[in-house]
């Protein structure tokens, strides 16, 4: 996809990666992008790069619009290789070009990459001048891997968010507004959820940081850019509630696996006396669905409970693999309840009663039944 203008001096020169499916575990049925950007000011900035499969892309949209020889500051917001695999190139192409990033960020790209690159760090505050626009610089650890800062262009009000507000979707159309606000933001839920539910308290402070900018453009590292005022202004209300577990109380979701049915039996009676009850639940058989789909699912979710059989005196596979990746995400301020049919020894629900309290769960009574409910 060629280089796209998000204004007369503000270029996208990213790349789509359709194809993709697999994210460390988190899977993405509808592909993703890896966002780089170029500010033309009387300096010219890179920001960010792209995936290393993808340099050639990178460089070839760079080359369409600036030659890349005369990029004069290479900013790298986050280490991770979905954005700083096509550096190496950049860098090749313009070797004066000081390499813009956090302590953290010169630390993990002279692992990754060279220790002898010209890093210049810069830490919350700091500005750079591209002569009649300036770049300003927010870090953002843990959001998501402690190198991580945001860029922000003041002049336009852009910034330049990394992985955060980024939606694992790939587009054609490169705004929020062309693709379909509803179908955006829901993409930076899942996003969210499989990403960065663990690091709310960082959200928060990453939050606080960019109170006081003014936000006309929130341009990710992936996905789509955000433009619309309103729906810049849902974006960050969500992230807000995401960031400080404000789930609903009328919100159940049932996680489960089944052998024979019973399980699954027992699944459909929960969700039945749920909404007896007012709450609306939300099923999700894993043999039908990928564990990041539960994961979106629970986001928001005040109730959860989780159920399998026991098989060879454990949980079912996807089940382990599902708490396993629940624990990880630590979602907070959760009631669970472990449900399953056994025949003999019954240890299922044990081990899930066991991995929801070290997920620091509420727990209720487990829901269990002899072969057949
Ligand atoms: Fe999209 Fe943390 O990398």
């Amino acid at each position: 996809m060629p280089a796209v203008q998000l204004n007369d001096h503000v270029y996208w020169v990213g790349a789509v990666d359709a194809d993709v499916r697999e994210f460390h575990g988190y899977q993405v049925p509808y592909g993703t992008t890896y966002n780089a950007y170029l500010v033309l000011g009387e300096k010219i900035a890179l920001i960010d790069s792209v995936k290393a499969p993808f340099t050639k892309v990178m460089m070839e949209n760079i080359a369409q619009v600036i030659d890349p020889a005369k990029i004069d500051y290479i900013v790298s917001n986050h280490v991770e290789p979905d954005h700083s695999g096509a550096l190496a190139a950049a860098v090749a192409a313009a070797p004066n070009a000081p390499v813009i990033t956090t302590a953290n960020g010169k630390k993990g790209l002279s692992v990754y990459y060279s220790p002898d690159w010209n890093y210049q760090v810069v830490k919350t505050g700091d500005t750079l001048s591209l002569g009649n626009y300036t770049l300003q610089f927010v870090a953002t650890p843990m959001v998501h891997w402690p190198d991580n800062m945001v860029t922000y262009l003041q002049e336009d009000g852009i910034l330049f968010s990394n992985d955060a507000f980024g939606q694992h979707q790939a587009t054609v159309s490169r705004f929020a507004d062309e693709v379909g606000a509803k179908t955006s933001l829901e993409r930076a839920r899942d996003y969210y959820a499989n990403i960065v539910m663990p690091f709310g308290t960082q959200v928060n402070a990453a939050l606080k940081a960019l109170g006081g900018l003014t936000l006309n453009t929130i341009a990710p590292s992936h996905g789509v850019i955000w433009r619309t005022p309103d729906v810049i202004s849902a974006l960050l209300a969500k992230y807000a509630d995401w960031a400080n577990n404000r789930v609903r109380d009328d919100l159940a979701v049932i996680v489960f696996d089944t052998m024979w049915g019973s399980t699954e039996m027992l699944a459909h009676r929960l969700k039945d006396e749920f909404e007896a009850q007012g709450v609306e639940v939300r099923l999700i058989d894993l043999r039908e669905n990928h564990i990041s789909r539960a994961m979106d699912a629970l986001l928001e979710a005040k109730y959860i409970c989780v159920g399998s059989p026991t098989l060879n005196r454990s949980v079912m596979p996807s089940v382990a693999a599902f708490l396993c990746y629940l624990k990880g995400l630590a979602p907070k301020g959760r009631i669970g309840q472990a449900f399953g049919s056994h025949g003999w020894s019954g240890e299922a629900t044990g081990y899930i009663e066991q991995m929801l309290t070290e997920a620091k769960f509420e727990l209720r009574e487990k829901l269990v039944c002899v072969y057949r409910p």
